[in-house]
């Protein structure tokens, strides 16, 4: 199978189409952005980490029994996937007080939650991916009530082995964005990428914050935190 035309090229990553019409090829990029585009930089290794990265995670949720997009790596920042159509929601879950709920609510970051939160965004950049109710799902007609009973369901069963997965191995996942995607016969299948640029992992002893918060808050090097993350899970390093 061949790399064929560039199909799209997001913030993050760029999608190619290939020879065979129900794979397409990611090539996971070194930028890093956040506050919807406000702030960028070039990290070096980036696209290289959340590649890695994303291929373990989304390996180990197959194995699972989570049906995802991803299907094999390519190279060091390269893989392939199947090709689906993007339900244009975000779909957060959260276990631990942070971020954009914790200045919402006017709480403090760090609390742990009794019960699990899942949030839905709508993925428009011109919106600023607006936090959306189901009813509003329903209006802008984006998933059936059905459906998001399935994005719910799925999102909550990643939830609960990503948790386990990042616990034993000293991390805490304290929240995380998924997106989802229909296949040619329908299927809801989880897609785009689960990295530390999509999830907050803590480290469990100390707290350190290991993900794309260290980029939005200039809290040190990202590609220090990602090799990190990319050891603990135990992914090939480089030095
Ligand atoms: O910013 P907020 O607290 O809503 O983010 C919740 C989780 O979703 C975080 O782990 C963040 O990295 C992730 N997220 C993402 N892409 C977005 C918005 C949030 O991966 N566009």
């Amino acid at each position: 199978m061949q790399k064929a035309d560039l199909m799209y090229e997001g913030k993050a990553k760029k999608v190619y189409a290939t020879t065979d019409e129900n794979i397409v090829w990611i090539e996971y990029k070194n930028s890093a952005t956040a506050f919807n585009g406000e702030k960028k930089a070039t990290i070096d290794g980036k696209g290289r980490l959340n590649n890695e990265i994303t291929s373990l995670l989304f390996s180990m949720l197959h194995e699972a029994g989570i049906e995802n997009h991803f299907i094999e790596k390519k190279s060091q920042t390269e893989q392939l996937v199947k090709k689906v159509t993007i339900i244009p929601l975000e779909v957060v879950v959260r276990n631990v007080t942070a971020g954009s709920m914790a200045k919402r609510l006017g709480i403090d970051e760090g609390i742990a939650l009794e019960q699990p939160i899942v949030e839905f965004y709508y993925k428009d950049d011109s919106l600023g991916d607006p936090l959306i109710t189901e009813d509003h799902i329903s209006l802008l007609k984006l998933a059936t009530p059905v459906e998001v009973d399935v994005l719910k369901h799925l999102a909550q069963k990643v939830n609960v082995l990503l948790s386990e997965f990042f616990a034993n191995r000293g991390l805490t996942l304290v929240d995380f964005k998924l997106e989802f995607g229909k296949t040619a016969d329908g299927t809801i299948i989880l897609a785009d990428e689960v990295s530390p640029d999509t999830c907050r992992l803590w480290d469990k002893e100390t707290n350190e914050k290991l993900d794309k918060d260290v980029f939005r808050r200039n809290l040190g090097s990202l590609t220090d935190a990602y090799e990190k993350i990319l050891a603990r899970i135990g992914g090939e390093q480089h030095v």
